[in-house]
């Protein structure tokens, strides 16, 4: 085979850590708090909570084992996988979406990654103190009018993550990721004392928690199942190229709830952290994609020592956006690898499409917006559906009963059931609704 996994993450807690980085990124931060916005709040989060349990954790469980299964990088290991079950060679196909699926979202992610580089910068030398709240959101009008700002900071930040992912998967990955969760969390909940202390908490609480159902959309349904696969990083192989360097002894449930508990618990915090200061400063909660680099500079322009805190926040969340990104390109590289290609040379090739298509969703925000709507909204369930129907139907039970290592026959039913039947009726039912058919 040319595809064997020779690097594996012999401590538990790398592969913790490393789908945690994945999964914890501007989706928590920047995305999670702007739709929320958009679409109106308490119901939104409900049911996006909803897609977290019911189809997310399954999935990726299913991922995760799949990956872990297959020892090689999503293509492959879906290749080997139905090889072995004697199914269709199609099934390769879920790995191949995944690889040109994380390419996609790498495109429209590296920009954002790039605004926060350059908030991180433009803190640093105290734009935002004392000024007003029309003053920084006309900067951040200013910023996604320059090219030439966009396009730097999107460079940088594209040659950062294939410097990790060239580096190879434990020296990089791993160590990347170990101190960076534990100080981003740190860092939230300084903010979110802040932002308690000075802002509109009971409007932010009562906007993000009670819900109003019917100012629920169709497409906002489909928007929080999207944003559960991209939030979790499902659907794309990511998790499962994470998967395959994932120890055989340990178990895989306790693992991903733990994850899928700091990606909500993360993305909560920054939502109510964010609209608290939204509500003070009478900004919009649907403005969009501006929201967190508008709120959070208006605190970070009045608080005490807010040039160094807001410094150090903006260079977490880049860092955070690293470990999601160079996620993103992992299944490519691994696969172009296991078939001899140079992992220096696949980092670039896989890097230089992300870093040119980036580039393209500078020029066009019609461009960034319909990367961001595919990838999120029908690759990654898609991909999903696809997972949780081979897992859950193609391989044989008793297989993935000894792959998935449960403990406990009772969790390991309620979890196949839910692949099963859960998750691909829950996607199906949101596509069928969102293209009009029931
Ligand atoms: N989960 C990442 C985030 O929330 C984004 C991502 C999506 C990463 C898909 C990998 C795969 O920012």
């Amino acid at each position: 085979m040319t595809h064997n996994i020779t690097a594996n993450w012999t401590k538990r807690w790398t592969f913790i850590l490393a789908a945690t980085g994945s999964a914890v990124g501007l989706g928590n931060i920047w995305k999670f708090p702007y739709i929320t916005g958009e679409y109106g709040g308490g119901a939104f989060v409900i049911v996006y909570l909803a897609c977290i349990l019911a189809v997310g954790i399954p999935v990726m469980i299913a991922e995760i084992m799949a990956g872990r299964a297959g020892r090689a990088n999503p293509v492959d290991a879906m290749l080997d996988l139905s090889a072995q079950a004697g199914a269709s060679k199609a099934w390769g196909i879920v790995g191949l979406g995944g690889v040109v699926g994380g390419l996609m979202i790498l495109m429209f992610y590296s920009v954002v990654a790039g605004w926060a580089l350059d908030y991180s910068w433009q803190s640093l030398s105290g734009v935002y103190q004392g000024q007003s709240a029309e003053t920084i959101e006309s900067n951040f009008g200013a910023l996604t009018d320059s090219f030439n700002r966009q396009w730097f900071w999107q460079s940088l930040f594209v040659v950062f993550t294939g410097g990790v992912i060239a580096a190879g998967v434990t020296r990089g990955i791993g160590r990347a990721v170990e101190i960076l969760m534990p100080l981003l969390m740190l860092f939230l909940l300084g903010l979110l004392i802040y932002s308690w202390s000075v802002g509109e908490v009971d409007a932010s609480l009562s906007f993000m928690f009670t819900p109003d159902f019917s100012k629920l959309s169709t497409e906002a349904v489909l928007v929080a199942l999207g944003h559960a696969f991209f939030t979790l990083s499902l659907g794309m192989g990511a998790i499962m190229a994470y998967g395959a360097y994932m120890p055989g002894e340990h178990s895989i449930g306790k693992t991903v709830m733990l994850i899928g508990a700091l990606d909500t618990g993360i993305a909560l915090v920054a939502g109510m952290a964010i609209f608290p200061l939204v509500f003070a400063n009478s900004l919009e909660p649907s403005s969009g994609p501006g929201l967190m680099f508008v709120s959070l500079p208006i605190a970070f322009g009045q608080m005490p020592g807010g040039i160094i805190f807001g410094s150090v926040f903006f260079i977490l969340v880049s860092i955070a956006a690293l470990s999601s990104s160079i996620s993103l390109i992992e299944p490519g590289v691994a696969w172009l690898e296991g078939h001899g290609v140079h992992r220096k040379v696949g980092t670039m090739l896989a890097a230089g499409i992300g870093w040119l298509g980036g580039i393209a969703c500078i020029y066009s925000g019609d461009f960034f917006n319909a990367l961001d709507h595919i990838t999120a909204n029908y690759i990654l369930p898609l991909g999903g559906l696809m997972i949780a129907i081979f897992v859950g139907f193609v391989l044989s039970r008793d297989r993935v009963k000894a792959e998935v290592g449960f403990e406990n026959d009772r969790n390991f039913a309620l979890w196949h059931f839910a692949l099963r039947y859960i998750a691909p009726l829950g996607i199906l039912v949101v596509f069928l609704h969102s293209i009009g058919v029931i």
